[in-house]
């Protein structure tokens, strides 16, 4: 399974050191981590398979204090986070920035890795399915590259320690899978405590973990359960 590892912004340049030790030493039983640190840390990933948790949404040139994704092309990153919620409910984002930051994702040559998800209310009213296919349509019109991952990242779970019941990630996987044909993550509070209820989810590809992904005790324990 892919288990991508969203460090938000976290770590200063002593504890990243400290964890990519550490990090280089676990069994990833023959799961397909990738690293998204703070992008100042991008550098640092080399020897890794890792992406950037931003792009952004202008090309390269004036625009102090941006960084271009043809500049973390150029260090070999090879994935990019795209539209994820905190960028959107935090730092004022919209879908149309978003779109701006896939494209210029996709022309660099870095594999999106999508969010999409519902607010509590909306997955509340039923109306999740239609609020994702309405987003991910929005974002993925004149999209020509087949190339891309979609995370569903229920808004409300993110960081809360709360996930939807797994009935309802199913429809939305399962929905995602038939729609658009590609991988699929599921990410939220994905925890020690709930994996193994979540990974009887049937078409999934993998997880993307944020609180997870800087403790690699539990990292690591959360690996040997997927297994
Ligand atoms: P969480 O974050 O695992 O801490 O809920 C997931 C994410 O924001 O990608």
């Amino acid at each position: 399974m892919i288990v991508a590892l969203n460090h938000k912004s976290n770590l200063t340049l002593e504890e990243i050191t400290k964890y990519l030790n550490e990090y280089r030493k676990i069994d990833f039983q023959n799961h397909e981590l990738i690293i998204l640190p703070t992008a100042i840390y991008l550098p640092l990933m080399k020897d890794l398979t890792f992406g950037s948790q931003d792009v952004s949404c202008k090309e390269q040139g004036a625009y102090t204090g941006e960084v271009s994704a043809k500049s973390i092309a150029s260090l070999k990153a090879s994935y990019t986070l795209i539209n994820h919620s905190e960028r959107l409910t935090k730092l004022g984002e919209d879908l149309s920035i978003s779109k701006q930051k896939l494209k210029n994702a996709i022309e660099n040559n870095l594999t999106p890795i999508i969010c999409i998800g519902d607010t509590e209310i909306e997955h509340e009213e039923g109306i999740y399915l239609t609020k994702i296919k309405a987003d991910l349509n929005y974002l993925l019109k004149d999209l020509t590259s087949p190339n891309f991952i979609i995370a569903y990242e229920p808004i409300f779970a993110i960081g809360t320690g709360k996930i939807p019941n797994v009935q309802d990630i199913q429809k939305v996987i399962t929905m995602l899978k038939e729609t658009y044909k590609v991988k699929v993550l599921y990410g939220g509070s994905a925890n020690l405590a709930n994996i193994d209820t979540l990974k009887t989810i049937e078409g999934l590809d993998g997880f993307l973990l944020g609180s997870l992904s800087l403790d690699l005790k539990s990292l690591n324990l959360f690996l040997q359960k997927l297994s």
